[in-house]
């Protein structure tokens, strides 16, 4: 099961345990972390799913789709470390992936 570490906007660190195909938005939510709005349930549509990942797991992300990339584009707390949680499924390969939610745009 792998394992997410959580960073929420007071800066609280979180660790919580996940589950393959699931996205990473879901994970969070599902641990009531009710910071991450995710108002669109997932379908990359309003990008109140936003996070920062941690740079160390770049490698293992999925690649960004175009929606995703304009979506993002529209947040002004967008960094090079962006992604919007619910277009991340997690894997193995992310297991132990740290990701700070974002502030409220
Ligand atoms: S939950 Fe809406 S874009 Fe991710």
């Amino acid at each position: 099961m792998p394992k997410l570490i959580v960073v929420n906007r007071a800066g609280e660190e979180q660790e919580i345990d996940g589950e393959t195909g699931l996205s990473v938005m879901e994970v969070i939510r599902d641990h009531g972390f009710d910071e991450l709005l995710a108002l669109c349930g997932g379908c990359c549509s309003c990008a109140t799913c936003h996070v920062y990942v941690d740079p160390a797991f770049a490698g293992a992300l999925p690649p960004m789709s175009e929606d995703e990339n304009d979506l993002l584009d529209s947040s002004d707390h967008r960094n090079e470390t962006s992604r919007l949680s619910c277009q991340v499924q997690l894997t193995g390969a992310l297991d132990g992936l740290r990701v700070t939610i974002a502030p409220e745009d």
